[in-house]
């Protein structure tokens, strides 16, 4: 079975703030999506990689590798992070089957781990359905109430924290997108469209960190994270 890597790259970084979009921002002397689309260029699992882009993205053309190991597919995204993923799962409709896989993954997660990666496909082989990369909530949860205090406790046990990968087949992700998109559902990631089906995606627990650069101090973190790899 065919596995593809979709990296949604599209985003503005509104919360990271500054006037370059974060994917670009460099990480261990290397911009974010660099590190990204090699994990997946180099890896032996990935057959192709297709990157959805702002419209009119200026730094794209800087980073983009010249002689890729594989197909490198790109394409303008959307609004919305769903929006970006379905514009570039339709860009590649030409070459993966129904049944095929696609692996969806945040430019802005340069921590993702190879073992991690192959693990996740690994275990998801034989899935019917799919599933995600994901870490089990240790803190104590809390739910705030209007004025900034606690309103209850929350129970930890069975919550778990959505990572990417997300792994799902391409006919079944493509079609629990777009039926998201056109009822105006709002789904953050693809498991919440695919659950949207009525399917139930596995779990797969991450062993490494892998956390999403958000804001600027999450920079930082990652580069550490990275540095104490190697
Ligand atoms: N993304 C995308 N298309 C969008 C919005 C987001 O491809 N319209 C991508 C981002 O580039 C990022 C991933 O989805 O790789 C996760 O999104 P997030 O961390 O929220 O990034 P941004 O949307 O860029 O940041 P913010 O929400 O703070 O503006
Ligand atoms: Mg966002």
């Amino acid at each position: 079975m065919a596995l593809w890597a979709i990296v949604p790259a599209a985003g503005a970084g509104e919360r990271f703030g500054g006037s370059r979009p974060k994917q670009y921002l460099s990480l261990a002397g290397r911009p974010m999506l660099a590190h990204v689309l090699d994990l997946f260029l180099d890896s032996p699992l990935v057959e192709g990689v297709a990157v959805a882009l702002a419209e009119g993205d200026e730094h794209w053309p800087k980073l983009r590798p010249a002689q890729p190991a594989k197909p490198l597919v790109t394409v303008v995204g959307g609004a919305t992070r769903a929006a970006s993923v379905l514009a570039a799962l339709a860009a590649v409709s030409g070459r993966i089957g129904a049944e095929d896989w696609v692996l969806v993954h945040d430019a802005a997660r340069p921590c993702l781990d190879a073992e991690d990666l192959r693990r996740l496909v690994a275990e998801l082989a034989d899935d019917p359905v799919g599933g995600i990369l994901a870490a089990p909530v240790v803190d104590t949860l809390k739910r705030a109430d209007d004025d900034g205090r606690i309103a209850a406790t929350v129970e930890r046990k069975g919550l778990w924290r959505a990572l990417t990968p997300q792994m799902f087949r391409y006919g079944l992700l493509r079609s629990a997108l777009a039926s998201a998109l056109a009822d105006g559902a709002s789904v953050t990631d693809e498991a919440a469209a695919v659950e949207r089906a009525g399917f139930a995606p596995r779990l797969v627990a991450a062993r490494a960190a892998n956390p999403k650069v958000t804001r600027a101090e999450d920079l930082r973190v990652a580069e550490l994270i990275l540095a104490a790899r190697r």
